[in-house]
């Protein structure tokens, strides 16, 4: 089995990838810690302990750190709903977060377990820059981290920056410049990663009550695109998933491509703090830091997404 430890800031996509890395047998999860990303920490750690209250897994949550490390908080409402997980009431939590802050807890993981482990991060990174500022003894063992965030190419929170990488820039440059093995499921795999509204009809069709839930959740996100002539046909009727990429490359990494790249972090642009710069043409001659993926096989990625909805949904 792998052993992982799961940073999320739940999000829509976040309990979505909770869904197929509890589903699966690969993997071994040992904590999972919460970020401030898409709502403020009181909401993404409520979402959390109800969504695994509801999937009847009761593994560790503990909570992180509650601001980005300089930036002005901004959150992600409009995408995910005012409580995060679109209009759905999952369960009242049964439990609730642990005493150790998610650092402490990070600290311990790592240092108690049997072999490296890896981190899969789909918030903003400031937990985890955190963890390796103050602990850099535990670099030796983490084996990867697998981030959601960031984009090659465009952007979604502005025309160049990803969501996770502008909410928390430095986190992320810091991270980026640590020397743990990372893999990027940036908007480049992403948006390639996405589900059809047709397709979601028939995932409400699975007939448990969980694939409705899920249904009505993801059937939440819209996606405006103004009529300009960058208009990509289709865009609304594809819903964005990005999160589940992060797990998916852990358990099926052959559904996936990607290069070895050079990256670091727009700070200082007025216009573009959080563009990740990935060095494809090699320009500046540096070692490559981060694993990029920027292709998937769609259809092999639906499958994995359905059948990790429908184990779950006999749980
Ligand atoms: C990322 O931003 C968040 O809103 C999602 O949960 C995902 O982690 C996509 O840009
Ligand atoms: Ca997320």
């Amino acid at each position: 089995k792998i052993p992982v430890i799961i940073d999320c800031d739940p999000g829509i996509d976040d309990a979505m990838m909770l869904t197929l890395a509890f589903a699966r047998p690969e993997l071994d999860i040992k904590l999972v810690t919460v970020e401030a990303g898409n709502l403020t920490m009181d909401k993404t750690t409520y979402n959390t302990l109800s969504f695994l209250t509801y999937i009847n897994e009761r593994v560790e949550v503990a909570k992180g750190i509650e601001q980005p490390m300089f930036r002005k908080q901004e959150v992600a409402e409009d995408i995910h709903g005012e409580g995060g997980l679109g209009n759905v009431k999952w369960a009242d939590p049964s439990f609730e977060a642990s005493e150790r802050p998610a650092i402490q807890a990070m600290v311990d993981t790592l240092l108690n377990a049997e072999e490296p482990v890896t981190i899969v991060a789909t918030g903003p990174l400031t937990n985890i820059a955190a963890l390796l500022f103050a602990h850099p003894e535990v670099k030796s063992f983490i084996k990867q981290i697998s981030w959601m965030g960031g984009a090659a190419v465009g952007g979604n929170m502005s025309t160049v920056a990803e969501f996770n990488a502008y909410v928390d820039p430095h986190a992320v440059e810091f991270v980026f410049r640590s020397g743990v093995p990372i893999i990027m499921s940036g908007l480049d795999v992403t948006h390639k990663a996405y589900i059809t509204r047709e397709e979601m009809a028939d995932l409400s069709h699975l007939g448990t009550p969980f694939a409705e839930k899920v249904a009505d959740m993801m059937n939440f996100y819209t996606f405006t695109q103004s009529d300009t002539p960058f208009y990509v046909p289709g865009f609304e009727k594809q819903i964005r998933v990005h999160d589940i990429c992060a797990v998916a490359c852990l358990i099926e990494p052959e559904m996936f491509k990607g290069d070895d790249y050079f990256v670091e972090v727009e700070l200082n642009g007025s216009l573009t703090q959080g563009a990740t710069l990935v060095d494809y043409t090699n320009r500046t001659g540096n070692k490559p830091n981060v694993h990029v993926l920027h292709t998937v096989n769609r259809e092999a990625f639906i499958e994995l997404f359905f059948n990790a909805v429908t184990t779950i949904g006999k749980k």
